[in-house]
């Protein structure tokens, strides 16, 4: 399949070990990983793991990952993850999506648009049902690109996970194919 998406201002290519410089340089700040389940890089040998990570995932077909490109530089990334298709006599073909944008890249709109373009992906080419998505309480913009998005609110979970020694609480959203 052609993992390539396109839209106005944006190129969406999958990760590849070759990208580990430029992703480390964004990895490896510390601001945009408060809300994150990793924590900021420390070397580079990080970043490799997790590419190695995110394109063994992509192989399995357990999850799909987008460096996220606008005019030649990477700002960030966007992932559909924890793919399930089925479970025993059920389909589900659902997934979450993921995303973070470079510091000197926020405010202008490219998550939103990354994030639209892969929702589309997802329920086109990859035969996805369901895309769902959480984000941390205190965080508004990824609260906003829910909304832009027309995700619906279905759940509020409490003590969701702990980071820094503080618990938060995550609110979760989905979207359905074609409703
Ligand atoms: C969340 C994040 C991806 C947003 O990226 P972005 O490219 O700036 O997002 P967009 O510009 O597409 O949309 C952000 C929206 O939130 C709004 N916003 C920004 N900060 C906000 C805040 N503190 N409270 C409420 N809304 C806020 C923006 O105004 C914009 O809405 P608008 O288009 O109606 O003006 C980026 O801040 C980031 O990478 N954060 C760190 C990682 C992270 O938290 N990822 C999400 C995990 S759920």
């Amino acid at each position: 399949m052609n993992y390539k998406i396109d839209t106005a201002r944006l190129s969406l290519r999958p990760p590849q070990m070759i990208d580990d410089s430029r992703l480390y340089q964004l990895m490896s700040q510390e601001d945009i990983t408060t809300f994150l389940s990793w924590d900021a890089h420390q070397s580079i040998e990080t970043t490799r793991a997790v590419i190695s990570g995110l394109i063994e995932s992509q192989n399995a077909e357990k999850g799909y990952h987008w460096c996220i490109y606008h005019q030649d530089a990477i700002i960030g990334l966007v992932s559909l993850i924890d793919v399930r298709r089925k479970i025993r006599t059920w389909t589900l073909n659902r997934a979450e999506v993921s995303y973070w944008i470079s510091p000197n890249f926020q405010g202008q709109g490219f998550a939103t648009e990354a994030t639209q373009a892969v929702l589309e992906f997802g329920f086109s080419k990859l035969s996805l049902h369901k895309i769902i998505i959480a984000h941390a309480v205190a965080n508004g913009a990824s609260k906003r690109i829910c909304e832009k998005l027309g995700f619906e609110k279905y759940a509020h979970e409490h003590d969701a996970f702990k980071k820094e020694g503080q618990w938060h609480d995550l609110v979760w959203y989905e979207i359905i194919k074609g409703k």
